[in-house]
C-alpha cells in the first residue's frame, strides 16, 4: 500500500503509517483517543444510525505510552526533514507524551499550546477543566512557520507604545533593548500567545457539529495547518475521527491524508467531503482480515457489512430489533440482510430471518457470518424450493475474496 493523497485510509494506523514513505509529509496533526477509556456510543442525528467511538486502549499509562510511541515514530519518519507535528491531548496523559515526544523529536520543542474553551458541565469540588494541550514538535531545527498566515492584527489600543513612521511611511511601534531598538511594524500584525481563547469548543447548536465525540472545529484545525503548511502541502492526520482536519486542508487548498480506525468514522468522513464540496473521495483499507473483522465492535462490523461491502443502507434499531440489520442497494434491489458477527450460524437463524423477509414483503436476502452449520445451509434450500424464497448465506471469507 503506498501513500496516495487526497485518500482516507481504513485500519490501524500501526499497520498503515510503515508503509508511507520517509520524508514524504509537511504537517502531522494528531489528536489520538485521550488515555481516559471511556465508552461512548450515541444515535447519529435521526436515530437511523448507531454512531460510536470507543477509546481503544485499555490497561495502565505506561502500556498506553508504550501504544503512542511506536505510532509517533512513524509520524517522524514520515514527516520533511522541515515538517513539524502537533499532538493534541488532555491532562490524563499530557505528561507524558511530552517527554515521549522530547525523546522522538531530541528535543525539537517549539510549543505547548493551551487551548481554553468553555464547555458545558462544571465541575464543584476542583476548578473546572477547560483547556486542551496541544505540543508543538519540529523534526530539524530548519523547520516551516509562516507567520503571515498566523499573525493577528496588533491591537494599538492597549498599548502604551507611542506610533512611528519610517522612511517610506510604514506605522510601527518599538522597543529599545541594551540601546538596541527593535521595530513592530503593524501592518505585519502580532503572533497569538501560547494559550488560545478565541477559538471556541464546538457547542451543541454549532452549524458544523456533526455529533461525533471529540470532534474538533475546523477553526482550531486552520490555525494549526496556517502555522506551518503552505497551499498545495501535504498534511497528515493519523487519529481523523470525523475528518476535520481533512476539511480544514481542503478549505486551505492543502493536500491531505486521513487514518481512522473505525469504518464508521471514514464514511462520516468521506460523506462529510462528498457533501460539503462535492468531492469523492476514495477509501483505502488497511489489513482487512478475518482477524481484525472480528474484533470490530458489533456496530462497525454491521457498517463494514452493509454499507462496505453491500453498499446499502444499515436499519435503524427498531428494524435491527426486528430481524433485519440493513438493506442491500438500490441496484440490487433494496434486499434485506442479516448480520451476525459469529460461527456456526444455525438454521433457526434462517428461519427467523424468513419471517422477516416475509413481513418485509421481499423475496430475497442475505445472511452475512463467519461460517455457518449444514442445517442453516439445508434449511435456505428448503425454503428455496417449498416457499419461493431465496435466502443466501455468504461466509465472511467470501465477502473478503469477492471484494479482492
Ligand atoms: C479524539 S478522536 C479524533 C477526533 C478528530 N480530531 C475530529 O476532529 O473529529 C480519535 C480518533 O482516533 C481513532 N483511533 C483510535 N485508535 C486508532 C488507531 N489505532 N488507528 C487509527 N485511528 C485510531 C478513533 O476511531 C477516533 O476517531
Amino acid at each position: 500500500m503506498t501513500m496516495i493523497a487526497n485518500t482516507i485510509y481504513e485500519g490501524d494506523n500501526k499497520d498503515i503509517l510503515p508503509n508511507f514513505p520517509d520524508k514524504s509529509v509537511d504537517l502531522i496533526y494528531a489528536d489520538p483517543p485521550f488515555f481516559s477509556n471511556r465508552h461512548y456510543e450515541l444515535i447519529w442525528n435521526d436515530g437511523a444510525e448507531i454512531r460510536a467511538f470507543e477509546d481503544r486502549w485499555k490497561g495502565g499509562i505506561y502500556n498506553y505510552v508504550e501504544w503512542m510511541k511506536e505510532r509517533i515514530q512513524q509520524c517522524k519518519r514520515i514527516l520533511k526533514d522541515d515538517g513539524t507535528m502537533f499532538l493534541h491531548c488532555d491532562a490524563s496523559a499530557n505528561a507524558h507524551l511530552r517527554i515521549l515526544m522530547d525523546e522522538i523529536f531530541n528535543g525539537n520543542f517549539l510549543n505547548e499550546i493551551i487551548w481554553c474553551y468553555e464547555t458545558g458541565g462544571r465541575a464543584t469540588k476542583f476548578y473546572p477543566q477547560k483547556h486542551d494541550t496541544i505540543f508543538w514538535y519540529s523534526k530539524t531545527k530548519d523547520y516551516n512557520f509562516y507567520y503571515d498566515q498566523v499573525a493577528l492584527p496588533r491591537d494599538t489600543s492597549t498599548m502604551h507604545e507611542s506610533i512611528y513612521v519610517d522612511e517610506k511611511g510604514k506605522k510601527y511601534q518599538r522597543n529599545i533593548k541594551n540601546g538596541k531598538e527593535y521595530r513592530y511594524y503593524l501592518d505585519k500584525g502580532t503572533l497569538p500567545n501560547d494559550w488560545w481563547t478565541d477559538i471556541q469548543a464546538i457547542n451543541p447548536s454549532a452549524k458544523e457539529r456533526l455529533g461525533y465525540p471529540t470532534q474538533k472545529p475546523v477553526a482550531l484545525l486552520k490555525r494549526i495547518i496556517n502555522t506551518a503548511s503552505k497551499q498545495g502541502d501535504l498534511v497528515l492526520d493519523p487519529f481523523c475521527g470525523c475528518g476535520t482536519t481533512l476539511v480544514a486542508s481542503h478549505e486551505l487548498k492543502r493536500n491531505w491524508v486521513g487514518i481512522d480506525v473505525s469504518p464508521t468514522a471514514c464514511k462520516l468522513m468521506r460523506d462529510r467531503l462528498r457533501k460539503s464540496y462535492s468531492i469523492s473521495v476514495e477509501i483505502m483499507r488497511g489489513k482487512e482480515d478475518i482477524a481484525y473483522l472480528k474484533k470490530l465492535p458489533p456496530f462497525e462490523f454491521q457498517n463494514w457489512v452493509v454499507a462496505g461491502y453491500f453498499l446499502g443502507r444499515v436499519s435503524d434499531r427498531k428494524s435491527s430489533d426486528m430481524g433485519i440489520d440493513g438493506y442491500t442497494s438500490i441496484q440490487d434491489g433494496v434486499n434485506p440482510i442479516q448480520v451476525k458477527q459469529s460461527e456456526d450460524v444455525g438454521r433457526n437463524v434462517v428461519d427467523n430471518f424468513e419471517t422477516a423477509i416475509r413481513r418485509a414483503k421481499k423475496k430475497k436476502g442475505y445472511i452475512v457470518a463467519f461460517s455457518f452449520g449444514r442445517g442453516a445451509y439445508e434449511e435456505a434450500a428448503r425454503v428455496k424450493n417449498q416457499e419461493g424464497l431465496d435466502i443466501e448465506l455468504k461466509t465472511v471469507k467470501e465477502l473478503l475474496d469477492e471484494r479482492r
